[in-house]
C-alpha cells in the first residue's frame, strides 16, 4: 500500500518547504551565521509547514556538514539525528499539556545532547498546555541552558499568554496561494506517475484552501477513486461530495434514524480529506441555507450558494421538515466552538448527530436550556435585545453550572479551579456579572482571552448574554448558596474545592 501522499512528501531539507521564503530565508541565514536564539515560535494555520520546517531546523543546526543553511543529511549527526533519538524531542502538548510534564521537561534540559551541538525541543500545539503548565515553562525560557533550542508550534497564536509570546522569535506562517499549490500539486503527481488534466489540478489545489496537507489528502482521496488516472469529472465527484452529498447523507441517515449509513456518510465526509471542524461549519452553512429556501428566500445575496445549485438545494431542503432542519442547524452551530477544544472532535461530532438521530432532532438535555434564540436560528444575531422579563435566578444558576462543566470538560484546569470560587452569578441588561471574594482567582478569570472564553461558552447556553465580567467582592466572605444550588443541579457531575 502507497503511503499516504502527505507523509510521502514531507519536505526532507530548506528547499523542500513551499510557500514560506521569507521564514526559510531567515532561517537559513540564521544557521549560516550562526545567530540563534533560544526559543522560537512557529504559528499559523494548519498543515503549512510549522512542525517539517522544526524538524528540518532542528537537525540543519547540528549539521556539521551544512550547506546554505541546509541539513547535509549526510553527516554523522545528520544521520543519527533522522533515527530515533533523544536530542530532538518532540511533544505533543494536546496530549502532554500538564504542569507534571513540563517539570519532567525542565529536569532533563539540563543533560547536554548526546549527538550534536543543541538538544532541540519541539513543543507542537502549545496552546494546549494549562496555565500552571505555562508556567512552568516559562521558567525555562527564561533561562535555558545554552545547549537547548526551543520550537513551540501552534495554530492559535491568541491563546498564548503574552509572556511567553515576549520570549520567543517569531514566525507566522501563511496559507498558500492556489498556483503554489497547484505547481506543488503537479510535481507530486508526476514522481508518483498520476495522469491528471489541468482542470483537475486546479480543482485539487483550490480544494486544499491553502494548506498543503489538506490538498495533498484530497489528491489522494481522488487519486484512489480514479485508479491513479484522474479525469475532471471524477475529481469534482469525490470533492462535491465531501461537501453536499456527504452532508446530504449525513442529514438523510439522521432523519431515518440509520446509524449504519450515518456512520458510512461520516467517514466518507472525513475521507475526503476534510477535517472534521470544517465539516462541522459546512453542515450548519448548507443547512441554513436548507431552511432559508423552505421559508421561500429566493435572494442570491442572502442565500450562500450559486444560482445554478438552486433546484438542487430545494430538492434537498424538500426532503427534511423544516423543524429538523431547525435544531440540526443550532446543534451544529453550538457544537463548532467545543469541536475547536475537544482532544477527540470525531467523537464529538458524531455523538451530536447521535443525539440528533435519537431525539428525532428536539434535545432536550440539560443543556438544551430553552433560551430566547431557541427555534429562531435564522434571526439570532442576537439584536433583539432587551426582554422585559427578569429571568429567574435559577435559570442564570443552570447556565452557569452547564459553563462550567464545559471549562471542566475541556480540562483548563487552572481556570476551571478559579471558577468553582465564584460564589454569585446575576444577569443584568444582558451582562453576566461574575462574582468572586478571592482575589487569586479574580485574578486568574479577569483576563480578556478567559473572559472571551466564557462568553462564548455561555453563548452557547444563552445566545441573548452580550457581555461577561468579574467582580472582586473584598469583604463579601459570602455565600455558599451557589455552590449549594449547583450541587442539586448537578449532582455529582461537579466537584468543588472544599
Ligand atoms: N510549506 C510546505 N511545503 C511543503 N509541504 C508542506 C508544507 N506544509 C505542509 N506540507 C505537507 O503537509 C504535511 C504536514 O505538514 P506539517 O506537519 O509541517 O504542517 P503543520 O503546519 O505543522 O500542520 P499542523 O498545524 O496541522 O500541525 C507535510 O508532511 C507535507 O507533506
Ligand atoms: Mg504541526
Ligand atoms: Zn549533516
Amino acid at each position: 500500500m502507497n503511503l499516504a501522499l502527505y507523509r510521502e512528501f514531507r519536505p526532507k531539507n530548506f528547499d523542500e518547504v513551499i510557500g514560506q521564503d521569507y521564514i526559510i530565508k531567515t532561517l537559513k541565514n540564521q544557521i549560516k551565521t550562526n545567530r540563534l536564539t533560544h526559543a522560537y515560535l512557529f504559528c499559523g494555520p494548519r498543515g503549512t509547514g510549522k512542525t517539517s520546517t522544526a524538524k528540518i531546523f532542528a537537525k540543519a543546526v547540528n549539521c556539521t556538514h551544512s550547506t546554505d543553511g541546509n541539513p547535509c543529511g549526510l553527516c554523522a549527526e545528520c544521520v543519527a539525528l533522522s533515527e530515533p533519538n533523544t536530542d530532538i524531542i518532540e511533544i505533543d502538548a494536546a496530549s502532554n499539556n500538564r504542569v507534571e510534564e513540563i517539570r519532567d521537561l525542565r529536569e532533563k534540559v539540563n543533560f547536554p545532547p548526546l549527538i550534536g551541538r543543541y538538544k532541540v525541543y519541539i513543543i507542537d500545539e502549545v496552546h494546549m498546555l494549562t496555565e500552571s503548565a505555562f508556567n512552568a515553562l516559562l521558567k525555562t525560557l527564561e533561562e535555558p541552558p545554552k545547549h537547548v533550542i526551543f520550537i513551540l508550534a501552534t495554530t492559535e497564536i491568541h491563546k498564548l499568554p503574552a509572556t511567553i509570546l515576549s520570549r520567543c522569535t517569531r514566525f507566522d506562517f501563511k496559507l498558500l496561494d492556489v498556483n503554489a499549490l497547484s505547481e506543488h500539486l503537479k510535481n507530486v503527481f508526476d514522481k508518483r506517475n498520476i495522469t491528471y488534466d489541468e482542470k483537475s489540478l486546479y480543482l485539487i489545489a483550490k480544494a486544499g484552501e491553502g494548506s498543503v496537507r489538506d490538498m495533498l489528502s484530497i489528491a489522494d482521496s481522488v487519486a484512489s477513486f480514479c485508479d491513479n488516472k484522474i479525469d475532471y469529472q471524477s475529481a469534482e465527484k469525490v470533492i462535491g461530495l465531501s461537501n453536499r452529498e456527504n452532508i446530504k447523507n449525513i442529514l438523510l441517515a439522521i432523519a431515518n434514524k440509520d446509524m449504519n449509513s450515518l456512520f458510512l456518510s461520516i467517514k466518507s465526509a472525513l475521507g475526503a480529506g476534510k477535517n472534521i471542524q470544517v465539516l462541522c461549519k459546512e453542515m450548519a452553512d448548507f443547512i441554513k441555507n436548507l431552511i432559508m429556501i423552505k421559508v421561500g428566500v429566493t435572494d442570491y445575496s442572502v442565500l450562500d450558494i450559486l444560482p445554478g445549485d438552486f433546484n438542487r438545494y430545494a430538492e434537498i431542503a424538500n426532503l427534511f421538515e423544516v423543524d429538523y432542519l431547525k435544531s440540526a442547524f443550532s446543534k451544529f452551530a453550538k457544537i463548532e466552538l467545543d469541536l475547536k477544544y475537544s482532544l477527540n472532535p470525531e467523537n464529538l461530532f458524531e455523538s451530536a448527530c447521535l443525539e440528533l438521530l435519537s431525539d428525532g432532532g428536539k434535545a432536550q438535555n440539560i443543556e438544551n436550556i430553552p433560551t430566547k434564540s431557541a427555534g429562531t436560528p435564522i434571526q439570532n444575531s442576537g439584536v433583539e435585545k432587551v426582554s422585559e422579563i427578569k429571568r429567574e435566578q435559577t435559570e442564570i444558576e443552570k447556565i452557569w453550572g452547564n459553563v462550567l462543566l464545559k471549562v471542566k470538560q475541556n480540562n483548563m484546569f487552572a481556570f476551571s479551579n478559579a471558577l468553582n470560587n465564584v460564589n454569585k452569578v446575576e444577569e443584568i441588561a444582558h451582562k453576566l456579572i461574575v462574582h468572586t471574594n478571592d482575589l487569586s482567582s479574580f485574578e486568574t478569570i479577569d483576563n480578556k482571552e478567559r473572559i472571551d472564553v466564557l462568553l462564548k461558552l455561555v453563548k452557547l447556553f444563552d445566545d441573548s448574554i452580550v457581555a461577561v465580567e468579574v467582580e472582586y467582592d473584598k469583604d463579601n466572605a459570602s455565600s455558599q448558596d451557589i455552590k449549594d444550588n449547583l450541587k442539586d443541579v448537578f449532582k455529582s457531575k461537579i466537584k468543588f474545592k472544599e
